[in-house]
């Protein structure tokens, strides 16, 4: 096969002769921004690291794949430090090694241990710097021994210390609090007492002090809707000084321990009505803070396909790369202002694994086949000036095709438009590889368009080069990610970026998106 995407041009020529009455779908493209259209912040799309896990991720490999697409966006990358580790750990300044595990659980796995952190921790804050991060101040869990608030500004101090004031985008009070057992009064107290300690500790005066990252509300209980929920805390005074900056909650599509076969892969993830069911909770909470808080940009600082034991061919195979375009892309149409994509080396869900400490459940240093998602997500929101989205309306409302469409916020015109066909499908599977035929019905003012396209030869069973065959690459424009090949610098096998010029006819954009594949639309 696949001469197509070896044959671009050919390929064109078959799409370009396809005739509208023969397409499965017909989009009309308003090519003026519409009123709806949502703007993006050019720092939308996000890495993140476990607090007790950051260390691991200072390497060439783990900072080379940051630029590939930090240097994609025209605002610095900001990196989440946290997690349930970083309300757990304590500094021990005689220590040699960066972290030590002190249980309960199996070291050094598990994010649930506490960690005791020595000064060269701390020095994992001058990686990456080309980005911005936010850390979290620790607020220990309930009858933790020792003054807790000594042992949470020794890590704000020293982290701030290392990062340098220019590049703290955040600081997170805590993490995920239902999980301190304390009620909320006693949670929001001591958040408030951090948060003027910290003030006082950095010397922060006047804005400065307005850089507070608020809930960091677990998955669950978004999905429960109990009280441990962001309009709770805010109602109860989370921000009564004004010193918020994101009000956060954490998304996870599947929270189970199951092995899911290829058939739940496309029922639970690559599936839009499925991402878009869990949006409700989310909307609900933007339009809180909107209404009342409207100092707070609302971001989901922590995230992925899938938390549990899923294996890796699950929840960072390629299936998985077009679930974080849909979910990311969606997301950015409802008003959230960043997405974080969390990581841990025993975290299957992993963009990549920087090296091999992960245990059984991952092997490293490897670049999974989620992971060419992200310079695409990156490219859809662009490098200048800060766009404004939508998304298409896809008639017949199907749960495996998505569109949407990203406008220049000056010149007011449209400049983009991404298409995601979750529709699954991989080698082995049986069938032929289908396709989706869509007309962009965009009027008169496009002339040519050139499409990208977010391509592995195996469809959604993709594993990425590293850990698969070559029918496992996966490809954007046809460059790849890969630790063996290039260390995360990223390579084009052929040599020139793919992509295809198609001319506009009748006003209308003939494409072709093949199942478990997605592209984007650049309009000329
Ligand atoms: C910015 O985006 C444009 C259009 O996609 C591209 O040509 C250019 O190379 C990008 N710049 C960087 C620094 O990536
Ligand atoms: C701190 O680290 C030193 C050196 O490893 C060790 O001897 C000491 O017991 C540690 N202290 C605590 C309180 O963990
Ligand atoms: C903990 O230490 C702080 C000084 O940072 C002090 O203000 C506070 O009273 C101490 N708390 C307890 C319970 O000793
Ligand atoms: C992952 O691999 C296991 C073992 O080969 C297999 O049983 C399972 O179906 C695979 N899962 C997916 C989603 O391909
Ligand atoms: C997609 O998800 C929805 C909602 O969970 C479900 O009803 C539907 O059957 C799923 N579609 C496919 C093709 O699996
Ligand atoms: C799209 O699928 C149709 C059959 O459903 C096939 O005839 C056509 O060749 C395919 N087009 C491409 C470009 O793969
Ligand atoms: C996969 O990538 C490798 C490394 O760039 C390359 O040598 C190989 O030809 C690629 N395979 C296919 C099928 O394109």
């Amino acid at each position: 096969m696949h001469s197509k995407i070896l044959l671009p041009a050919f390929y064109a020529v078959l799409v370009y002769g396809s005739s509208n009455q023969n397409s499965d779908y017909t989009l009309h493209i308003n090519t003026k921004t519409p009123d709806s259209a949502v703007s993006v912040p050019a720092d939308f799309f996000s890495f993140g690291f476990e607090t007790a896990f950051l260390n691991h991720f200072c390497n060439d490999f783990s900072q080379n794949l940051v630029n590939s697409v930090g240097s994609r966006m025209s605002k610095p990358m900001i990196l989440r430090v946290g997690g349930t580790s970083g309300d757990l750990v304590r500094f021990n300044k005689s220590q040699t090694e960066p972290t030590h595990c002190e249980g309960p659980f199996q070291c050094s796995h598990s994010s649930k241990n506490t960690y005791t952190l020595g000064p060269s921790y701390f020095d994992s804050f001058k990686w990456f710097s080309k980005t911005q991060m936010t850390f979290q101040a620790p607020i220990y869990p309930k009858a933790q021994p020792g003054n807790w608030t000594i042992a949470s500004m020794d890590y704000v101090r020293n982290a701030a210390k290392a990062l340098g004031q220019d590049r703290i985008a955040g600081i997170a009070l805590g993490n995920e609090p239902d999980y301190y057992k304390y009620d909320m009064k006693d949670y929001i107290s001591r958040a408030l007492g951090l948060e003027d300690k910290i003030i006082k500790e950095l010397g922060l005066e006047g804005a400065e002090k307005s850089i507070f990252e608020l809930g960091d509300i677990p998955n669950s209980v978004i999905k429960k809707g109990s009280n441990w929920g962001l309009t709770d805390i805010l109602k109860d005074g989370i921000n009564k000084n004004g010193f918020g900056k994101y009000a956060a909650q954490h998304f996870y599509q599947i929270d189970g321990q199951d092995d899911p076969s290829p058939d739940q892969r496309q029922a639970l993830l690559m599936n839009h009505t499925a991402i878009t069911s869990r949006f409700p909770p989310i909307d609900k909470s933007i339009k809180y803070i909107n209404d009342n808080e409207n100092n707070l940009a609302y971001i989901l600082s922590e995230t992925g396909s899938a938390i549990g034991a899923q294996p890796v061919n699950f929840s960072a195979s390629f299936g998985a790369a077009l679930w974080a375009v849909d979910f990311h892309l969606l997301a950015m149409t409802r008003g959230v202002k960043r997405i974080s994509n969390t990581m841990r080396p025993e975290a299957t869900h992993s963009y990549w694994i920087p090296d091999n400490s992960g245990g059984s459940k991952t092997k490293g240093p490897v670049v999974h086949g989620i992971f060419a998602s992200a310079p695409f997500i990156a490219d859809f929101v662009g490098n200048g000036s800060v766009g404004k989205v939508v998304e298409i309306d896809v008639p017949g409302k199907p749960d495996l095709l998505s569109a949407y469409a990203m406008y220049n916020q000056e010149a007011k015109v449209i400049e983009r438009l991404a298409l995601v066909n979750l529709k699954e499908w991989y080698q082995g599977l049986g069938p032929k590889r289908g396709n989706a035929t869509v007309s962009l019905d965009v009027g008169d003012g496009v002339h040519t368009a050139t499409i990208r396209r977010l391509h592995a030869q195996n469809g959604a069973a993709a594993m990425g080069l590293d850990l698969g065959d070559a029918d496992d690459n996966v490809t954007w424009a046809g460059e790849q990610w890969t630790y063996t090949v290039d260390r995360g610098l990223g390579h084009i096998p052929t040599g020139h970026v793919i992509q295809e010029t198609v001319k506009a006819e009748n006003g209308q954009v003939a494409v072709v998106v093949p199942d478990s594949e997605a592209i984007i639309v650049i309009f000329n």
